[in-house]
């Protein structure tokens, strides 16, 4: 076992998490929530970089469960504190699942995505 039961990396130093949402949001909220609920000894919330999930973000990874989520706000991630790291129930429709590997959405010059997603994507 690692130094924390639950590890999360939330993207907000990647290109795109923190334009497409309030990605910087999310990992406050998170952080807010673990000191608040005493803790910081068992859940860690780290700031990361990209994900290579470009597009569906906001990004967040939990491990160790290898959980990751897309299209997070900070009202969905207080809803994974309470519901996830606090009772171990992953918040289904935010859990991301794609294929192994890089799955960034094409943009176009403005960075628009040229994709319709969806919350939810199905491994390929
Ligand atoms: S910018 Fe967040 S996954 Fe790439």
């Amino acid at each position: 076992m690692g130094q924390y039961e639950i590890h999360a990396f939330v993207c907000t130093q990647g290109p795109w998490c923190p334009r497409d949402g309030d990605a910087e949001g999310v990992h406050k909220r998170l952080k807010k929530l673990a000191g608040e609920h005493g803790q910081k000894s068992r859940i860690r919330i780290n700031h990361s970089g990209c994900l290579n999930q470009c597009g569906h973000g906001p990004m967040m990874a939990v491990y160790p469960e290898n959980v990751w989520y897309a299209h997070l706000t900070p009202e969905a991630a207080e809803e994974i504190f309470h519901q996830h790291f606090m009772n171990g129930v992953p918040v289904e429709r935010h859990v991301y699942a794609n294929k192994p590997g890089a799955n960034k959405v094409p943009r176009d010059e403005e960075g628009n995505l040229l994709e319709d997603i969806c919350c939810k994507e199905e491994p390929r």
